[in-house]
């Protein structure tokens, strides 16, 4: 078993995940990085901490949460923080939205739910303690046209978190969210240059916020924050006041 604290962070290899784990293993952690098809930019992230376990999953596949969850008990052993970093967004306004791709949208969603209830089980109800931490979005408390699925999504894993910080009262479990505004990562980066500058004329900062800026109220999370739990906590730039 590992002898330091065990964070494990899904889509960990790129952008707002890949930050995560920088920030948690400047806190001390020893970071367990789930990630699906960016194998080697989750080895570079590995590389560049120094240590660290490579873990891979498709998480909207339950068998492949599971066979993940195996391995982080015999690899690692504990897991004191979980973040959920991994998401996709669908876009296509209400009339073009096949049902497949609500499915998929909703797909990951489900993923995340079975992940954070194994390792609950396996893990950190018998540690009897431990931090959970869902990457949510802006847009889950706004709206978005073309992102319907999307924002339901974001919207449901707030909704998540407190609902679970209640379920684990008097544990010593500690949920919350963290929705992040306009950040600049894969996600964004290639969205048509109108668009971006129509979202940006409504943050009052101006400019889009880096992976670090989420990062950082993760690992205070994580590490701190005793008091916080079953809330969100907004990282936008002032787009939200939530
Ligand atoms: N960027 C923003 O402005 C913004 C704003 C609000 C919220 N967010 C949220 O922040 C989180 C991170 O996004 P990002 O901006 O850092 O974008 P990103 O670089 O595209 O990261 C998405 C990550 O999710 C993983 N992933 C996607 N589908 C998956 C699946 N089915 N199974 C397992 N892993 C999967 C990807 O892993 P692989 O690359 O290995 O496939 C990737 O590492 C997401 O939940 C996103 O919704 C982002």
């Amino acid at each position: 078993m590992i002898e330091q604290p065990v964070a494990i962070v899904t889509g960990g290899a790129t952008g707002i995940g890949a930050a995560c784990c920088y920030a948690l293993a400047e806190k001390g952690f020893y970071i367990g990085l789930h990630y699906r098809r960016s194998v080697d930019r989750a080895q570079k992230v590995l590389a560049d901490i120094g240590k660290g376990d490579l873990f891979c999953a498709d998480l909207t596949d339950p068998d492949a949460v599971e066979t993940m969850v195996g391995q982080i008990k015999e690899r690692l052993g504990r897991v004191d923080c979980l973040v959920n970093n991994a998401g996709h967004s669908i876009n296509a306004d209400i009339n073009s939205m096949r049902l497949e791709q609500f499915d998929l949208q909703r797909a990951i969603l489900r993923g995340t739910w079975y992940l954070t209830k194994r390792v609950l089980r396996l893990f950190m109800l018998r540690q009897g303690k431990g931090r959970i931490i869902n990457i949510s979005s802006v847009v889950g408390h706004t709206g978005n046209a073309g992102q319907i699925p999307y924002t339901m999504e974001k919207a449901a894993l707030d909704a998540f978190s407190k609902s679970l910080a209640r379920e684990l009262a008097g544990r010593d479990i500690l949920v919350n969210s963290v929705a992040p505004g306009f950040i600049d990562t894969d996600m964004t980066r290639d969205l048509p240059e109108e668009i971006k500058a129509q979202i940006l004329s409504q943050v009052p900062l101006g400019r889009m916020g880096r992976a670090e800026e989420v990062a950082e109220v993760v690992a205070f999370l994580a590490t701190s924050g005793s008091y916080i739990n079953g809330t969100v906590i907004h990282v936008n730039g002032g787009l939200y006041g939530g």
